[in-house]
């Protein structure tokens, strides 16, 4: 079973995306009872599950768990149920935005979103993944220019291929950006994503890694 904590789009882009492809999938949620949300799962159901719980319910029954949670959120989910995540996958898809005069990283440079989402699960097996393409082309994008790549950073080389195994389930190449450290790069890239997105209005755009053979 797969822990998706959070049921805001990106929660919803990829429980629902998993669980087309037979994943069965629990969101954690503060209120797994909120009739939009109960409404939302039963459309969302296919030819796996997505089920409603609390988060740490959701956390204590999954083999991964997914963490899908606004930023400022992000420590205090995690706190939550951080003893239910010892030894487990965590996928981390935040990204640590901030808005002061402009959105912007809140951090970065020496330090990454990623790298706190390891620090407040100390016991979790961190990988960023996901951050760098909006929710709608999560599930198998199909962007007219080909496919795009997903970069992913992880300091457990086993955790990287059960991340890369979901999501090529999702339609996604992976691209193994290292240690978990890479996250402060890849949370920049997220930026450029934003940044595009906010400049052109459309949301319909994805990064590829292009490479002769080696
Ligand atoms: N939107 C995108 O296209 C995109 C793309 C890549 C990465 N991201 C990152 O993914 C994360 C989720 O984005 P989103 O667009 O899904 O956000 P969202 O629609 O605002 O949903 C965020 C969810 O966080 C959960 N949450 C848990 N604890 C919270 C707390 N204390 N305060 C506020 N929210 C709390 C809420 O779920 P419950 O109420 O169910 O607990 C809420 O639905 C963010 O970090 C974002 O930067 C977003």
């Amino acid at each position: 079973m797969i822990g998706v904590l959070g049921s805001g789009n990106v929660g919803r882009a990829l429980a629902s995306g998993l669980a087309a492809v037979g994943h069965r999938v629990t969101m954690g949620t503060r209120e797994p009872g909120r009739a939009e949300l109960v409404d939302w799962t039963a459309g969302a159901t296919g030819a796996g599950a997505v089920a409603l719980a609390d988060p740490i319910t959701a956390a204590t029954g999954a083999e991964l768990v997914l963490v899908a949670t606004a930023w400022e959120g992000t420590g205090e989910a995690l706190a939550a149920v951080a003893p239910a995540l010892d030894g487990k996958v965590l996928i981390d898809v935040t990204n640590p935005l901030r808005f002061t005069t402009r959105l912007e990283l809140a951090v970065g440079f020496t330090d990454s979103g990623g790298e706190q989402v390891q620090r407040w699960a100390p016991g979790a097996r961190v990988v960023k993944a996901f951050n760098t393409v909006g929710f709608e082309l999560m599930d198998h994008p199909d962007l007219d220019g080909g496919p795009p790549t997903l970069f992913i950073a992880g300091d457990d080389a086993s955790a990287k291929a059960d991340v890369a195994g979901l999501a090529a389930d999702l339609g996604w190449a992976v691209h193994d950006c290292g240690d978990l450290v890479a996250a402060r790069l890849t949370e920049p890239l997220a930026m450029l994503w934003i940044e595009h997105a906010l400049r052109t209005g459309s949301r319909r755009h994805a990064f590829r890694l292009l490479a002769d053979p080696q």
